[in-house]
Order: structure tokens, then sequence, then C-alpha cells
């Protein structure tokens, strides 16, 4: 992206008085940025900015977040309007390709997804090796790690068409890796795949059938289970997908890139914020005692936080957990579940909401906070619900990935630091140690 001339920042250096010109770049929408890409070339001196709170990493055109008015685009869509009106497919074809897909399109992209559902059989040796009770997302990070080992002709990055091959497996894997990580754990056979079910009807199959009777797929919730998918489905530059973004930066393969955003997704200030919900519901136990963790939450002192409340970027109500709160309503009551985690929940919301505290900070429910009520009402396991989110997640990074793999001016992301330590000193024989 070409900086626009007219517009530049000046920094002065006011121990020299000396005076440097920053370029202002303009993006489509959302705030302009200064080019510092010279400034220490220039001045000397790095930014400064751990965490990454005012700095833009990358240009990208995928997702556009506004925080304020908690607006999420993918390739201009609304996530609203991409929840209700079309299913994860499309949404995976509209991220990686820039456009929502025709009814060819869609019905090849559908299919090339289908065909790439399988696994290399010795791939399941893996899972032999876990521990039953090890958490699926250690798993995951192993075995998606692995997959580079078994798709070899699908790892060199410098090629379009190995890029294409691999970002069609990862998305298409994803649901039988995972289904195979649950079933691993409670001890059931693997479940292979079949060509004749959608995306999210074979994740379900996978995962809830078992070989001695035949399994029905209902459809709410498989459309639930579509919608989840969708609003997890990509984020703009978030922790996650900045990690794929560096490791795919050396070159690495998109296999080992996207094990390690299933790392980074797996803490609980990011993706493992839906299965740290729900403990905090069941600590929590009852709406009397809703004050207490209230006032924990508020208390310095206390490091305990309001798992699924506040974000990084949304200051406003993050989009996602409108919707999820809607999905949330109908499949609790199509599956006529009563959970009081549910009304304990919405009571915590409501609290949370009124609290001058948590207004000052800006701290509304995020993606995580219903999405845990919902996978437990669809029959999964807590230490299911990161998985579900790195299944999802996984066509962001690989749409995230291809873009900077893309981007002509791509170099390896290398940050400097400021640097507190020692300076140089003599080296101190062990006799001479105090
Ligand atoms: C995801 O980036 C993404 O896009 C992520 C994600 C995606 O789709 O990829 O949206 C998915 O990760 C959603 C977030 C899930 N995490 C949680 O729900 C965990 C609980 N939330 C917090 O850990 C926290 O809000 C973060 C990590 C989400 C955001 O942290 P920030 O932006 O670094 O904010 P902060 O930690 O600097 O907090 C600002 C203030 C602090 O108080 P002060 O030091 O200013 O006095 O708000 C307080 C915090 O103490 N605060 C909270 C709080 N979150 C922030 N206080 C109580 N409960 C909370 N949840």
């Amino acid at each position: 992206m070409s900086a626009d001339k007219r517009n530049s920042f000046t920094l002065t250096d006011n121990r020299t008085g000396e005076s440097f010109e920053m370029p202002l770049m303009d993006g489509k929408v959302g705030p302009s940025v200064i080019d510092v890409r010279r400034l220490y070339a220039q001045t000397g001196c790095f930014t400064y900015d751990p965490g990454f709170t005012s700095t833009a990493s990358c240009d990208s055109s995928i997702t556009y977040i506004d925080g304020d008015k908690g607006v999420l685009l993918h390739r201009g869509y609304s996530i609203e309007e991409l929840a209700s009106k079309s299913d994860f497919m499309e949404v995976c074809y509209l991220l990686l390709n820039g456009e929502l897909p025709n009814v060819e399109e869609k019905e090849d992209f559908s299919k090339k997804i289908t065909y790439h559902t399988m696994l290399h059989e010795q791939v399941m040796n893996f899972y032999r090796g876990f521990r039953r009770d090890s958490h699926p997302m250690a798993v995951m990070v192993g075995v998606v790690g692995a997959l580079s080992a078994f798709y070899h002709d699908s790892t060199d990055v410098r090629d379009p068409q190995q890029r294409l091959i691999a970002s069609h497996r990862l998305i298409a894997k994803m649901p039988t890796l995972a289904a195979m990580a649950y079933k691993y754990s409670i001890g059931q056979p693997f479940v292979y795949p079949r060509n004749d079910l959608s995306y999210s009807e074979n994740f379900l199959h996978m995962t809830f059938s078992v070989p001695t009777e035949e399994y029905k797929v209902s459809p709410v919730l498989a459309r639930a289970m579509d919608r989840i998918f969708i609003l997890h489905a990509d984020h703009e530059q978030n922790a996650s997908t900045s990690t794929v973004r560096i490791a795919g930066s050396s070159g690495a393969n998109p296999f080992a890139c996207i094990a390690a955003g299933i790392a980074s997704l797996w803490g609980p200030a990011h993706g493992g914020a839906n299965e740290a919900v729900l403990q905090m519901l069941q600590q929590i136990g009852h709406k009397d005692r809703i004050p207490e963790f209230i006032e924990r939450a508020k208390d310095k002192n206390d490091p305990f936080r309001l798992m699924g409340f506040g974000h990084r970027v949304y200051k406003n109500y993050d989009p996602r957990a409108a919707v999820m709160r809607e999905s949330c309503h109908e499949v609790l009551a199509e599956l006529n579940v009563d959970d009081p985690l549910l009304e304990l929940a919405m009571e915590l919301e409501r609290i949370a909401l009124s609290d001058p505290y948590f207004k000052e900070k800006k701290l509304f429910p995020n993606v995580d906070f219903y999405s845990g009520i919902i996978l437990k009402a669809m029959g999964f396991p807590t230490s299911m619900f990161t998985v579900l989110f790195a299944l999802a997640r996984t066509v962001g990074w690989v749409a995230q990935w291809n873009e900077m793999i893309e981007d002509p001016m791509q170099k390896i992301s290398r940050p400097r630091q400021l640097f507190l330590g020692e300076d140089k000193r003599d080296f101190v024989p062990m006799d001479q140690r105090k």
C-alpha cells in the first residue's frame, strides 16, 4: 500500500530539536497508521508497544472490527448477516477468496473440502500415544503439527498450488481430527467422515455416532454448529492469528503454523476462555453468589477475572456474543434443556453491565461468554470447547496466512526490545563467585 504523501506526522526529538516526517497511511475504513518502518534508521529509536495495543502488524483485507461500534465485517459483510443468511462453507470461501461464492463455486468448493476430510490411516497412531485423559487441545497441537509428515506434497509455501491444497486439507481435516480427539478421550472407536453429509453434519456424525446404531444428525444442532463455526471463523490480528503469521513469516510449513495458532488459542485469556467461563459459572454456582465474584473481579489484589468479559478491541458489545446469546436460547429451547447455568449467565451479565466498574472499563460479554453453554447443551464436554474454537478459526488462520505469504512486501517478523539487563561485564571464575 503506498503512503499518502499529503499526510504525515512530524516527530521532534526534543533532545536535539531535530524533526522527522512519518508518512500517514489511510485504510479503506478504520484508523490510519503512522508508517514507522524508517523510524530506527532516521532516529536510532524503536517504538515501544508491549501487547501491540497501538500497533498494526500488517495490512489486511479480510476482517475489519470497529470496537467502539461493535462492528465485525468479513470481506465487508457483517457477522450478523453472515450468521443468519449464509453457512460455514460460504464463509470459508468468502474469507479465502474475497467474494461470496455463486452456486457452482460453492458446490465445487464444498466438494473439494469434503474429499479432503479423510486422514492418512497412520495419523490414528498418534492418538494412541496420548493418555486417554490428555486435554484434547494437547492432542490437537500434536497431531496438526504432525500432518506435515504425512502431507509433504503440500508444504512448499512458495508454490501457490501446494498452498491451496494445504489450505483445503487443513479446513477439511480439522473436524475429523477434533472428533477423533473426543472419541479417543471417551474410549469410543473413531468414526470416519461421510461424503454425503455437510461440513457441520459430518462433524456431529464423527463426534456423536457409534457403530452400534444409526445416528440421525439433528438439523437444529447442525445449524447451531454451523453458526458457531461462522462466529469463530476469523477476527483480524488476534493473538493466535498473529502467532500463525509470525510462524509463517519464517517460511514454516502451513501445518506447523496452524499448530502454533492452536497452541496460542489454548490460553484462557484467548480461546481457552469458553472453557473457563463454564468453570467460572460452576464455581459461582448460584446467583446469590454473583456479587461476591463481581467484587473479586474488581479487586486489583485478586487475580480473578470474569471470564467471557472484556476484549482488547471491542469496547462496546461483541456482536458475536449477541448472536451467540440468541442461538443459546434457540438450542436450549429445541433441546428442551433448562440449564440453570444459562439463567446464572444472564443474571451475571445483567448485574455486571449495570455495575459502574464494568461500564467504566467497557467490559462486555465477548464471544466466549455464551458459547460454552450452547456447547454443553449440545453434549460436548468442557474440555472440547476450545478445540471447536480452533476447528472454526482454522479457516481464518489459513486465509490470513495466505494473505501474508502472497504479500510481495512480506518479510520475517522480528520485533526489537527495550533492553533493561546488564551491560557487558567480565566473566567471574567459579572460585571467585560468592
Ligand atoms: C478472545 O483478540 C481477539 O480478537 C480475541 C478473540 C478472537 O475471536 O480471536 O475475540 C477471542 O480471546 C475473546 C476474549 C476471551 N478472554 C476472556 O474472556 C478472558 C477474560 N478477559 C480478559 O482477560 C481481558 O478482558 C482480555 C484478555 C480479553 C483483554 O485484555 P486487555 O485488552 O489486555 O485488557 P486489560 O487486561 O489491559 O484490562 C483492562 C482493564 C484492566 O483494569 P486496569 O488495570 O485498567 O485497572 O480491565 C480489567 C483489567 O483488570 N479487565 C477485567 C477483565 N478484563 C479486563 N476485569 C475483570 N474481568 C475481566 N474479564
